[in-house]
């Protein structure tokens, strides 16, 4: 893998994580030259001091990254088409973006060796964090707003789709940073004491994946009073028996397969009707291999033709009825938002989505994932960069 052909919010990530890493005083160093010992590497709770050195270490490299990345996503939104940019809700987002671009400024040249100034960086960073929840509903809501107010034209949709692709990408990798902070140094540990910030070193994919499938069937059943089975199947080629482990987010594993779950037993209810006997199974294959975890999920659902594939991924492209914003329940579809942001995840760590189907049968999905993608990028931005 090259430096040069990685993002660069990626490339930045990573130099987030050596700093960290790499620093004596921090999560403990590992034998870079040796992945296994990457996954065992413990993050040192023990000695307060060390902790400290690495919390201003990511604080003095926070402070100049974050106004850079929100700095570089406000230019973006100012370049959207004049009457987006006029929508109220458009306007909302923008306005959030620019409190919290002041807010970081403030740390800019701050005493970095002050510890309350470093809790309050990280409390700070936590209500931000909380100030953009809802940017991905609003930010739909404008372009709603827009679409209601005047027909668009072929060039207008495809800029909108392209705008949106990288602002989420940014909002995605902002937080990303947002919350390896606050959970490694927050007053709020995450209560997962082999995790590593937000990262688990050894993430079970049938695990996260089963519990996708419990709170997806969960909106299934409250909509249809009906639901498919599931049945996983893994394939360790590289150490075969073992069950499959990745270092990876389990927050963005679990929200693709979340998507993609919802999605599928929509589709076999809606095709099968659901006062029927029984439904096929969902079929999950999970496959390792030296370079991909794959995961395919496959259904019954009747299918999508051809000529759709592309339109899938649009934003706002859905086949359900638009959710009712009174309803107090999450839906199980209608916003359009589950694949295109499912493939960003995937590919914020240069993984990929894609659906393949055949009409009149079902649909298989596809997630794949770089197995060392951690390793790896920790790697080559030491031999490239360092
Ligand atoms: N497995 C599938 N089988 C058949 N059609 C599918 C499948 N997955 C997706 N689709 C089609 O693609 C459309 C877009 O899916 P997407 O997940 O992006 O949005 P949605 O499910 O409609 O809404 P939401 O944003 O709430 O997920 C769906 O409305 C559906 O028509
Ligand atoms: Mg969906």
């Amino acid at each position: 893998m090259k430096t040069a052909s990685c993002p660069c919010y990626l490339v930045a990530f990573f130099k987030y994580c050596i700093h960290l890493r790499l620093d004596p005083s921090g999560l403990g160093k590992c034998d870079l030259g040796n992945r296994k010992s990457f996954k065992s590497t413990k993050y040192g709770h023990e000695n307060l001091e060390r902790r400290k050195a690495c919390e201003r270490t990511s604080f003095i490299f926070l402070r100049k990254e974050l106004p850079v990345r929100l700095a570089n996503i406000m230019k973006e939104i100012q370049l959207l088409p004049e009457n987006l940019l006029r929508m109220p809700s458009v306007s909302l987002v923008q306005s959030w973006y620019e409190k919290s671009f002041e807010e970081i400024l403030v740390y800019e040249t701050v005493d970095t060796s002050d510890p309350k100034i470093l809790e309050s960086f990280c409390e700070r960073l936590l209500k931000i964090h909380n100030r953009h929840n809802d940017v991905v509903p609003t930010m739909a809501q404008g372009v709603i707003e827009l679409k209601q107010m005047c027909q668009l034209d072929q060039q207008t949709e495809h800029s909108i789709q392209y705008f949106l692709d990288r602002f989420y990408m940014s909002r995605i990798s902002i937080r990303m940073l947002i919350n390896q902070h606050t959970s490694l140094f927050g007053s709020n540990l995450n209560g997962h004491p082999r995790h590593i910030g937000c990262i688990d070193p050894n993430c079970s994919v049938t695990a996260v994946l089963k519990d996708a499938y419990e709170n997806a069937r969960f909106l299934c059943d409250q909509y249809y009073m009906a639901s498919p089975g599931l049945e996983i199947t893994e394939h360790n080629g590289c150490d075969s028996g073992t069950n499959i482990s990745v270092v990876y987010v389990p927050s963005h594993l679990y929200h693709m397969l979340f998507e993609l779950f919802k999605n599928a037993m929509r589709a076999v209810v809606e095709h099968y009707g659901s006062d029927a006997d029984s439904f096929p199974p969902l079929q999950v294959i999970v496959a390792l291999g030296r370079e991909d975890l794959t995961i395919k999920m496959s259904d019954r659902g009747g299918g999508i033709p051809r000529s759709l594939i592309d339109t899938l991924f649009q934003y706002m492209y859905s086949t359900a009825p638009t959710p009712s914003p009174s309803t107090e329940s999450t839906p199980l579809a209608g916003y359009g938002y589950g694949l295109p942001l499912s493939r960003l995840y995937a590919r914020y760590f240069q993984g990929d989505l894609i659906i393949t189907s055949a009409e009149g049968y079902g649909t298989d999905a596809i997630i794949y994932l770089k197995v060392y993608i951690f390793e790896d990028m920790i790697y080559t931005y030491i031999i490239n960069i360092l």
